[in-house]
């Protein structure tokens, strides 16, 4: 039964797969535009099998020799003098090579040695939490010294740091807000902003904010600020120009991938990412590990649960067969897990979301299955509104992820989609500036007195969805609009928190409702995702548990009940466990909350308190006025901004036959249907009481 389904699952057509020499392909295109050129590292057989023993050893001690040999082993090392002459005689350098070949753990390490840690700290930018302090931890075992020591991290609500930081690795947005306090950057002599192919939000302004306090610190003879840009891919004639600077290409090793398309579109492909996965395990060696590409983490975990299932009742033995997760939200420890080795009899699996794209290398991978969709923010300058959802990778992306299976040996990639079909994805990823809400981007350069109009884009997002930033905030209170724009002290203020600045708004009024304290549990428990645990075997029982918690206001209340019986708990272990909640998510906001109650003291706000809910749910409208919903006669609800028709998500307390005239949610998500999710009732007098301003509310 299952031979059919990996027929429609993979493309066998014709007797042959379309078998594409991975790195040709990408050198091809590299070196169009490449002015320099490295010398190709061809390995042989003999020293792959050097590079597999040295790896394994290397995270298990810390022999000295064993890293050095690592550390020589990786392409990146044979231009360590290239690129510190380039650095030396530029200001700039673009660096663009493979995946794996040592640019995030080794050029820190080049600089340090060359000095340039003597005026200023080395910093690391990633796009990700999981990349930044798994690569801090490995630097600094490879520096042989304790994380936070030589070798730190910073990001977003932990720093592990100390004055004796050189090489510190931080997420872009932590830079960008330290560059809100410093805008010369004046603590580092050199910045690496890796992963620059990813374009996040944040990696675009700082590539402005660099380039400018280059300049400025040149202007004022304040000691040269170095910018090393790298990338597994990246467009090196854009980058290029934008920063006047010229390009490296250092040649990657990699092997050739064998790709497989499915003969025919896919109607589900979960379902056929685990009829691959399993054909897989019948027809390869067990060492042969298996990374798969999956959107999010609800998919994650639902599929890594059928899988355990599914190898557990497998006659034909399957049990040696490892599953692992791999997403954003996940605790440390447990993101950490998939890295260490399995026996040679037992396959690892790693279920994950398109961070093991590029920022995060897993040993022993032989075969990627790509589900060929990634989970995107994206926006409608109509509406202002963000919508998570999933999309079509791009071309650049299917690539990047076939690459993961020709790590340390040839591989094998199934796409769960047509050739046809991959050739109508896009060729490269759009860079998240010109499709996300560019409200907390103009309000965080206006913190640095920089006028989206007069910045230096990479991008420039479009004008229309700066138009409607601009008002969006200007409503926020947080700037104030005119022949020249400028930020309000609340807006200075509502800049201090590491939130979307309807978050911050929520909680820099909070204590003029008296409900500070439930603001501070709310918001965080808000930044933490998938608070409540339910799998298909026990859904019943969860419901149960998670019954006793529910208010009828909604999901806010609901969410705070969970997150207040949480922080009293003794057993918080045993008490999730119990509950059906999930403990990481929720451990997470309790840090979340001391970071923004240590932030929210800072600024001398009255840490009060109360139970009065109609207060509380007035607060929370002050700050969400653009997420009001109105509900219609086909009992659709209808957003206030953007007239968006959608319905209450299932997961919601408000979900069933009791349906609240006016409503007010945080997020909307968009699948086959459009939903709203985390809702709270409210009532049309409040709306006339709190934000009078809100018009065009749609009829009944
Ligand atoms: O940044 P790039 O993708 O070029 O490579 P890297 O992250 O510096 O990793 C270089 C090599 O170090 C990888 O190929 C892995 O073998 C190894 N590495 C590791 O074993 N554990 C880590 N946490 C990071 C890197
Ligand atoms: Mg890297």
């Amino acid at each position: 039964m299952e031979s059919k389904y990996m027929a429609t699952t993979r493309g066998e057509n014709g007797g042959g797969a379309t078998s594409v020499k991975f790195s040709i392909k990408r050198k091809h295109e590299a070196m169009a535009s490449s002015p320099i050129m490295e010398k190709k590292i061809h390995l042989t057989a003999a020293t792959t099998q050097q590079v597999r023993q040295t790896i394994a050893p290397v995270l298990l001690t810390s022999k000295r020799a064993t890293i050095e040999q690592h550390q020589k082993s990786l392409p990146v090392f044979n231009c360590r003098q290239r690129i510190l002459k380039e650095l030396e005689l530029n200001d700039t350098v673009l660096i663009m090579s493979e995946t794996g070949s040592g640019k995030t753990t080794q050029i820190p390490q080049f600089l340090l040695h060359a000095g340039y840690a003597k005026n200023g700290m080395i910093g690391i930018t990633q796009p990700r939490r999981v990349a930044a302090i798994t690569v801090a931890r490995r630097v600094a075992q490879e520096l042989a010294g304790g994380i936070g020591d030589t070798v730190g991290y910073t990001v977003r609500f932990e720093d592990v740091t100390s004055k004796r930081t050189k090489i510190r690795f931080l997420t872009d947005g932590v830079l960008l807000r330290e560059s809100i306090k410093d805008r010369l950057l004046l603590k580092y002599s050199a910045i690496i902003l890796d992963e620059a192919h990813e374009r996040t939000v944040n990696a675009d302004l700082l590539f402005g904010i660099v380039k400018e306090a280059q300049k400025e610190r040149r202007r004022q003879k304040l000691g040269s600020l170095k910018v090393v840009v790298t990338s597994a891919t990246m467009d090196i004639d854009h980058f290029g120009k934008y920063f006047n600077c010229r390009g490296m290409y250092l040649e990657g090793r990699t092997y050739p991938v064998r790709v497989m398309h499915a003969k025919e579109k896919q109607e589900d492909y979960v379902h056929s990412v685990l009829v691959t996965l399993f054909h897989i395990h019948r027809t390869t060696p067990r060492n042969h590990d298996v990374l798969i590409f999956l959107t999010g983490q609800e998919e994650i975990e639902a599929l890594a649960h059928q899988i355990r299932q599914l190898a557990k009742v497998d006659l034909a033995g399957s049990t040696d067969l490892r599953v692992y997760t791999l997403y954003a939200q996940l605790s440390q420890a447990k993101q950490l897990e998939c890295f260490a080795p399995t026996p040679a009899n037992i396959r690892k699996v790693i279920l994950a979301t398109n961070i093991a794209e590029t920022s995060i290398t897993i040993p022993g991978i032989r075969c990627v299955i790509d589900c060929g969709f990634v989970k995107e923010k994206s926006f409608n300058s109509a509406d202002g509104l963000d919508v998570l959802k999933s999309v079509r990778i791009s071309q650049a992306q299917a690539w990047q992820r076939t690459g993961r299976a020709g790590r340390d040996s040839a591989g094998t990639c199934y796409r769960a989609y047509t050739k046809e079909e991959m050739e109508s994805f896009p060729e490269a990823t759009q860079p998240e500036i010109l499709r996300t809400n560019p409200t907390a981007m103009v309000l965080q350069l206006l913190a640095l007195d920089i006028d989206c109009n007069n910045f230096d884009f990479l991008d420039a997002p479009s004008e229309e969805g700066l138009r409607s930033a601009y008002k969006s905030l200007d409503a926020l209170g947080a700037i104030k609009i005119g022949s020249v724009s400028h930020i309000t002290p609340l807006g200075r203020q509502m800049v201090q928190y590491p939130l979307d600045p309807k978050y911050s708004k929520l909680l820099l009024t909070a204590s003029t409702f008296g409900c500070m304290e439930e603001i501070l549990s709310l918001v965080s428990v808000l930044s933490s995702d998938h608070v409540f645990i339910s799998n298909s075997d026990k859904n019943e029982m969860a419901s149960l548990a998670h019954a006793k918690f529910q208010s009828k206001h909604g999901d806010h209340l609901t969410l705070l009940n969970v997150f207040n019986a949480f922080l009293k708990t003794e057993k918080p272990k045993v008490w999730c466990h119990d509950n059906y909640l999930n403990l990481r998510s929720l451990t997470y906001a309790r840090n979340v909350r001391r970071q923004l109650t240590e932030i929210s003291t800072g600024m001398d706000l009255a840490l009060n308190s109360s139970d009065d809910i109609e207060m509380l749910k007035k607060c929370i409208l002050n700050g969400f006025f653009e997420n009001i919903a109105v509900l219609q006669r086909d009992g659709f609800y209808v957003t206030v901004s953007g007239n968006i028709r959608a319905k209450i998500h299932p997961s919601s307390v408000l979900h069933g036959k009791y349906k609240p005239n006016y409503i007010i949610f945080t997020e909307i998500v968009q699948t086959e249907q459009t939903f709203l999710r985390q809702v709270s009732e409210i009532s049309i007098e409040w709306i006339k009481e709190i934000v009078p301003f809100v018009k065009n509310i749609p009829t009944r």
